[in-house]
């Protein structure tokens, strides 16, 4: 048999208590595809984590009178609090504090030093005396410190880097000859044409002006800095140059890293060039996805234009959220975020389509069969169509994944709902139960409605999980298996449903 098994990892996110919404998108996006695999049969690995070196970090811990792993303990709790509302199952979360981890950044920068791809020289740069940090010319602002305003001056420091160009033309190979690897596609031309084919510098890969990172074991006063650290906890996760390192012998190559549009160029270039010189397969896919946007303004943490995601999961549910970030914006390209926009999506499809649907059906059946699934023989006009919609609707979203079009997925699965909310316009069920010798119809017709919302219930699952897990709860029912979406009829006769319960009332808009 076939060996199916499905890597998937997002960013591991700089350590805050001001998580945002736009931190969210990211990591819903992974965990529903993860579970979409999940359900599809594939052996799955999900993680997320916790990028937490660094000088910043080093900076606020000092501010806070704590070192700077306390303060990391202390804020990380935050991230996994809010995954946890957010129903992300992760299978690992990294943090790279890990023990592990930093060992196997050791070994990496060990042998990538012995085998001379990385080499020790000096550092060139502006440099701000009080905040202790090195800027680009570009970086700065009016001239001066981005962070503090003041006087910068160019400073030297001895510094160890990767000699990134010794990978260029394979690297180009590799993205010519793999167009799937760099998604959407804009973001491949954009790497090459920008930044690889005018020339790769060599990388700065240590530090000495700070002391709260990944130490270099054979160099006591230098630090691993950013990238070679962040990086690598995609195969560290796994056990890789570990004592245990089955799950990287299963699961590597990665089979997606799902990544916002500006860390692209890291995913694609540093990290694919650190590992042809580990002589480790790439992975499949970086997919770089858009930013959630207010007012044309990335949401950050710095700008403070953002509410802590909890108060809307709070408000509207936690679907409600995950539904606007799988549906809203098509994958690739940036969207707008507002609380009315939010409020507006749920409405329209969740609470007027699918909820109305799931709760006339259910209250209808309550109504005229007390609860209990009954069938006939006779048909309506309208079955056929409803019934091979519904039963098409699998090939649709499959489809659609394989391109990780998530919002047309969706879609597709809310077709079947539209189509379930048409069917009873068409035969008027109210109509049917008035008229004594149409009964049968009318058991057929409510009959199909609950099994096209079983179907719909299973395949909106990897997205929507409570949602599903609450419409199976009030269908009564077990059959929820993938399997059971192939062939219409799985809803047993005889069950007895449970009351009708909304599953999403309508959210007031105060500004209308
Ligand atoms: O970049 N809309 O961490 P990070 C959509 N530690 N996505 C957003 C967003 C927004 N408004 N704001 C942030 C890092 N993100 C590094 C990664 S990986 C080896 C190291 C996304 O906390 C952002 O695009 O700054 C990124 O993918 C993720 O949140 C983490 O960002
Ligand atoms: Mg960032």
């Amino acid at each position: 048999m076939e060996n199916k098994k499905f890597y998937v990892t997002t960013p591991i996110y700089y350590p805050s208590a001001n998580f945002h919404i736009g931190h969210c998108y990211t990591t819903i996006i992974a965990d529903a595809i993860a579970r979409y695999k999940k359900q599809n049969g594939y052996d799955t690995f999900f993680i997320t984590g916790s990028d937490e070196h660094g000088l910043k970090i080093e900076k606020k811990a000092k501010e806070a009178g704590v070192t700077p792993k306390e303060y990391v303990d202390r804020i990380i709790e935050n991230a996994k609090d809010l995954w946890k509302s957010l129903g992300i199952e992760y299978d690992k979360f990294i943090r790279t504090t890990d023990e592990e981890h930093v060992a196997t950044v050791q070994k990496i920068f060990k042998k990538l030093y012995d085998q001379g791809d990385i080499y020790k020289g000096e550092y060139s740069g502006l440099y701000c005396t009080p905040c202790e940090s090195f800027w680009t010319e570009s970086q700065l602002v009016d001239g001066k410190c981005p962070d503090c305003g003041r006087d910068v001056e160019e400073a030297h420091e001895e510094a160890y880097f990767f000699k990134l160009s010794n990978y260029a033309d394979r690297l180009v190979e590799h993205i010519e000859s793999h167009p799937e690897f760099i998604q959407p596609t804009s973001r491949k031309n954009e790497m090459i044409n920008n930044f690889i084919k005018p020339g790769l510098e060599d990388l700065c890969v240590s530090r000495t002006s700070f002391k709260w990172g990944v130490p270099v074991d054979f160099d006591s006063n230098h630090v691993v800095y950013v990238w070679v650290d962040a990086l690598s906890n995609y195969i560290s996760a796994l056990g890789y140059l570990s004592d245990n390192d089955e799950l990287f012998k299963k699961f590597w190559p990665a089979d997606l890293h799902i990544v916002g549009k500006e860390i692209v160029r890291f995913h694609t270039i540093i990290w694919p060039i650190m590992l042809m010189a580990l002589d480790l397969p790439l992975p499949k896919q970086v997919f770089g996805h858009g930013w959630l946007v207010i007012d044309g303004g990335k949401i950050s943490k710095s700008s403070g234009n953002y509410k802590d995601p909890r108060e809307y999961i709070e408000a509207y549910g936690k679907d409600a959220v995950r539904y606007f970030a799988l549906r809203e914006v098509p994958f690739g390209n940036d969207g707008n975020f507002s609380e009315i926009a939010l409020i507006n999506r749920t409405n329209a499809d969740l609470a007027n389509v699918l909820g109305n649907l799931v709760n006339r059906t259910i209250a209808m059946n309550k109504k005229y069969f007390n609860n209990v699934v009954v069938k006939s023989d006779k048909s309506t006009e309208f079955d056929e169509e409803l019934i091979s919609e519904t039963l098409k609707t699998k090939e649709i979203v499959d489809k659609y994944m394989d391109e990780l079009k998530v919002p047309e997925a969706i879609d597709a699965i809310m077709e079947i709902f539209r189509r379930c909310n048409k069917y009873i316009d068409e035969t008027t069920p109210w109509l049917l139960a008035k008229d004594e010798s149409r009964h049968d119809e009318l058991k057929t017709v409510i009959y199909n409605l609950l099994e096209s919302i079983r179907i719909g219930a299973i395949l909106l699952r990897p997205f929507l999980p409570d949602t599903s897990e609450e419409i199976f709860r009030q269908l009564n029912t077990q059959k929820t298996s993938l399997e059971s979406v192939k062939e219409f009829g799985g809803l047993s006769l005889g069950t007895v449903l449970n009351d009708p319960e909304p599953i999403f009332k309508r959210i007031e808009n105060k500004e209308e």
